[in-house]
């Protein structure tokens, strides 16, 4: 099997909780799986004051609950966590910077590996600027130039707040690293069902022919929640689905169904056409945005049984918010493939249920064959991707009923990850932190494609400043939605697929 590279990394927010939940679960299980070589380490550096065994034990104690390796084995925790330290530091004394810097350098010369570092920005974003700004000091990003030897950065969201904001910390991050060196995390890229969308598109023959608007009607993508805002609440009444899902893990599958085959599976080849496609969605007028875009806050209501509070309600959310929980729109990609073909995307939390899907419909029969079963009596024929959970792909079809009528049913020809595979998939975040050591960035944002869709998102919001502030909350937890939702397709004769 080939081993990882050989390298440090850092994680700045070492102790908050995407540390925990995320990147060491994700860490130990690629350990686990023998990926990392014996040389490499990973420096925790956070203001919470504690030893490196402290440390330790924080992680095994979150690994037993969030890793998928669980329970740990406690020697193999033992080998891997002598890899792992921490240095309480504060982040805007230049004097922590230095204290990293030697750190790092006599580990390297311990672990004798060259000096490639991988930091990992797991901090609020409000810090970012802060430790961007530190790091070019103390030769922590300087040594790279010297030899063979690599730096990375890795950037969570929320990447910005608008347009202006993203634009701002690009060129903050760009006044200090290259593009190349950067990697702009979307966890849903790093889903295997997400990856499997290029494969399905582009390792088979018998879809791509139709995949255009002379055969598709429409295409609709769905991420639903049954969750609520739970402890972020501080951080999603500043941003709202919108900013939180749709401008990015959203754009994300968007681009992924609607590109157009790129040179080579490469990064920079499948980013420059997701560029060209979220470069053609057509941008909204005023009106548009009124007809066209549906926000929702969820009320109280009943999920699995039990009774949940409205988001209002919800600790640390102000009585007054008018932050959208739920936003659903109808967009149009203006070009050769896809002219005339609605794309209709929603999101939204304490909804009925819990998936991400993509299902693409397509048109009804020109002609029916069938006596009384008319044209409309049998269903469209539809793709229907499950990104989550029973990752898997379905193609609805009509086949006939048995019997002696010819009756048209619609049957499903599905493909599921868990039976052909007889496996579950890694966690997003073990695909994408293999990457990153290994230096790929395909299923990374690239500054521009992240700026378009920010620019698309940001008409948005800049468009609801300007409209009548919404009668919030106009949904019930445990539904489908605000009702407006589903007359943005009624409107079309379309449904949502429920
Ligand atoms: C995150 C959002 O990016 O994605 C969360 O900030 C959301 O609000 C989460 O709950 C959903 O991720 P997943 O992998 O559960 O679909």
């Amino acid at each position: 099997m080939n081993k990882l590279n050989s390298c440090a990394i850092v994680i700045f927010g070492a102790s908050g909780d995407l540390t925990h939940l995320k990147i060491f679960p994700a860490l130990f299980s690629l350990w686990d799986e023998k990926f990392f070589p014996e040389n490499f380490f990973i420096v925790g550096f956070a203001r919470t004051k504690m030893t490196d065994e402290e440390f330790r034990k924080t992680i095994i104690q979150s690994l037993n609950i969030y890793c998928r390796k669980k329970p740990v084995d406690e020697e193999d925790f033992a080998d891997f966590s002598s890899r792992v330290y921490y240095l309480p530091s504060s982040y805007n004394d230049p004097e922590s910077y230095k204290t990293l810097n030697s750190f790092i350098n006599s580990k390297a010369k311990e672990y004798n590996i060259p000096k490639n570092i991988i930091y990992y920005f797991a901090t609020p974003p409000s810090l970012y600027t802060i430790i961007i700004e530190n790091l070019k000091g103390p030769s922590l990003v300087s040594d790279v130039y010297k030899g063979n030897c690599f730096i990375r950065i890795v950037v969570e969201k929320p990447f910005g707040y608008d347009y202006d904001s993203a634009q701002a910390l690009n060129n903050k991050l760009l006044s200090v690293f290259n593009e190349n060196q950067i990697y702009r995390i979307d966890h849903y890229l790093g889903k295997e069902t997400v990856q499997n969308i290029l494969a399905f598109r582009f390792a088979n023959a018998v879809f791509e022919p139709v995949w255009n608007n002379k055969y598709i009607d429409h295409v609709q993508i769905s991420a639903l929640e049954s969750i609520g805002v739970g402890v972020r609440a501080g951080y999603f009444d500043g941003a709202g689905i919108i900013r939180d899902m749709v401008q990015n893990h959203m754009m994300q599958l968007l681009s992924l169904v609607a590109i157009e085959p790129p040179a080579l599976f490469d990064a920079d080849d499948i980013r420059n056409e997701k560029v060209k496609l979220l470069k053609s969605i057509r941008p909204y007028s005023l009106n548009d945005i009124k007809d066209s875009v549906v926000r929702g806050q969820y009320d109280r209501g009943f999920i699995g049984g039990k009774q949940v509070v409205s988001y209002k309600e919800e600790n640390n959310i102000p009585l007054s918010s008018i932050t959208e929980t739920y936003a659903a729109l109808k967009l149009y990609i203006d070009n050769y493939r896809w002219a005339g073909i609605p794309f209709y995307l929603r999101s939204g939390k304490r909804l009925k249920t819990y998936k991400t899907e993509i299902a693409i419909y397509f048109k009804k029969l020109p002609h029916s064959l069938f006596g009384k079963e008319t044209i409309e009596k049998i269903e469209q024929n539809a793709i229907i991707i499950t990104i989550q959970p029973n990752e898997g792909i379905a193609i609805k079809i009509g086949a006939k009923s048995p019997g002696f009528k010819m009756q048209i049913n619609p049957v499903n020809l599905e493909f599921s990850y868990k039976s052909s595979f007889k496996l579950t998939p890694p966690d997003a975040y073990e695909r994408l932190l293999y990457d990153i050591i290994e230096g790929d960035q395909t299923l990374f944002a690239r500054y521009d494609d992240m700026m378009i869709a920010w620019q698309f998102i940001t008409g948005i919001i800049k468009g609801w400043l300007k409209l009548p502030e919404p009668g919030f909350p106009n949904y019930e937890a445990g539904s489908w939605g605000p009702k407006e939702a589903d007359e943005l397709l009624g409107k079309d004769n379309r449904a949502w697929n429920n």
